[in-house]
Parts: C-alpha cells; sequence; structure tokens
C-alpha cells in the first residue's frame, strides 16, 4: 500500500515571527504521525525552514521554481538553490501560477524536468476549472495537463514526482469535491501514469487538495487513489494541519 503524504501549501502567508509559532506547533504535535509531511513555504522562509525543521519529520519546499539553470534570470530562483536550502519537494504548475502568471502546460513540464534534475521531487498541480467541469472537460484536461509533463520527464521519471490533484473551484473555496468525485479523477491519473510506467504507477502518490480541512481529510483520504492532501488554508494553523495528519 502507498503510506499517505500531507503537504502545506502557505501560498504567499508568512513572517519570521508567525512561521517559528507555526513551525515548531507543527514539530511539537507531529510525534507519532504515520503520514510522510511537508510545509511548502514562500523563498525567504527556505532558511528558516532548513534551520527549525531539521531532523524533524517534517520536510520542507518551495511554491514554485524557475525552468532555468542559473544565470541571468533576474527575479527567479532555480532547483539547485532549492536544493542548497534542504527542499525535498517543490510544486510546480499550481492553478494560481497558471491563472496569475500564465504558466502553460509545456512550462510547467519543464519545471518539473529541472525539479527532478536538481534532485527535487516536484508536486504536480493537475485541476479543472468549475466552466471546464460542467461542460464534461475535466478528464481531458487533467489529462493534457498530466500529459505534457509525463512525455517531457520520460518513463523513467515517473516513480520520481507526485501528483496532486486540485479542482480549481474548490481552492480557498469551502468547496470540496466529494470523495467520490475526487476518486473519479485520481483513478484517471493512475491510469495515465499506468499507460506511461506500469511498474512505477502503483506507487506514485496523487494529492487531493481544495478545501481539504480536519473535518473531511478522513473520508477523501480514504479513497483507494487518494494518497494525502495538498493544504492551503488549513495548513496555516499547526491544529488543523497536524489533524489532518493524524487523519491521514
Ligand atoms: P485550500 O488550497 O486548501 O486553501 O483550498 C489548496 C491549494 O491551493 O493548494
Amino acid at each position: 500500500m502507498r503510506s499517505k503524504l500531507v503537504v502545506g501549501n502557505w501560498k504567499m502567508n508568512g513572517s519570521r515571527a508567525a512561521n517559528a509559532t507555526l513551525l515548531s506547533g507543527i514539530v511539537e504535535g507531529i510525534d507519532g504521525a504515520k503520514a510522510a509531511c511537508a510545509v511548502c513555504v514562500p523563498a525567504p522562509y527556505l532558511f528558516q525552514c532548513e534551520q527549525l525543521l531539521q531532523g524533524s519529520p517534517v520536510a520542507w519546499g518551495a511554491q514554485d521554481v524557475s525552468c532555468q539553470a542559473p544565470g541571468a534570470f533576474t527575479g527567479e530562483v532555480c532547483a539547485a538553490m532549492l536544493a542548497d536550502f534542504g527542499c525535498r519537494y517543490v510544486i510546480v504548475g499550481h492553478s494560481e501560477r497558471r491563472a496569475y502568471h500564465g504558466e502553460s502546460n509545456e512550462l510547467v513540464a519543464r519545471k518539473a524536468q529541472a525539479a527532478l534534475a536538481a534532485g527535487l521531487t516536484p508536486i504536480v498541480c493537475v485541476g479543472e476549472t468549475l466552466a471546464e467541469r460542467e461542460e464534461g472537460a475535466t478528464a481531458a484536461i487533467v489529462g493534457a495537463q498530466l500529459d505534457a509533463v509525463l512525455e517531457l520527464i520520460g518513463k523513467e521519471a515517473v516513480a520520481q514526482i507526485v501528483v496532486a490533484y486540485e479542482p480549481v473551484w474548490a481552492i480557498g473555496t469551502g468547496k470540496t469535491a466529494t470523495p467520490e468525485m475526487a476518486q473519479e479523477v485520481h483513478a484517471g491519473l493512475r491510469a495515465q501514469l499506468r499507460t506511461c510506467n506500469a511498474e512505477a504507477a502503483d506507487g506514485v502518490k496523487i494529492l487531493y487538495g481544495g478545501s481539504m480541512k480536519p473535518d473531511n481529510a478522513r473520508e477523501l483520504m480514504a479513497q483507494p487513489d487518494i494518497d494525502g492532501g495538498l493544504i492551503g488554508g488549513a495548513a496555516l494553523k499547526a491544529a488543523d494541519f497536524l489533524a489532518i495528519i493524524r487523519a491521514a
């Protein structure tokens, strides 16, 4: 059986003082938890994570990465820099990056490839908008998003990624996909992984994200193809984040 993974996506939230409280609360409460966990924080706070989380069961990572190698790319942060600060994970293709920064499937794939090259685990986000769901295009949209990544990274790298299904209409809205709705998409994504690499597909973690909270986490993660969560709002309170980790 796949083990569970719970990842906090802090988005553009935090301060040194608030992070210290949140991270120490998580570390203090994590004892005995069976699920793996990580926090993906704004880049300026990676050093703080390295200082406070090293040696703890809580891994850390970033929320985006450049697709480029070091060089003249003002404002960008490359994968080697994230690795330099001890990151294990980096989120790529979050719907907020796709929507507000125009990230295409192809760019997301290049970011995933850059992360892999630096030894990081990319958390590849896919998800449909409400309009796309209503048109019945969910499978086609998330399929194309994942396909672009699989095509570029190739069969051998399938085992090294994490996939996150995040329906755009469920992010930060309080509307969660029902466990059945999410499972249907997760099963489709798993089938797609299997087509690319039959041996690796059953080991790949597929997280659900979009208003996952302590009170709905258990039934979502009880679905056979939901291997954990990518948590936004509820990851900013230690008690809620820990409750989700315990539910996993
Ligand atoms: P949410 O965000 O849990 O606040 O809905 C999830 C995400 O965007 O990763």
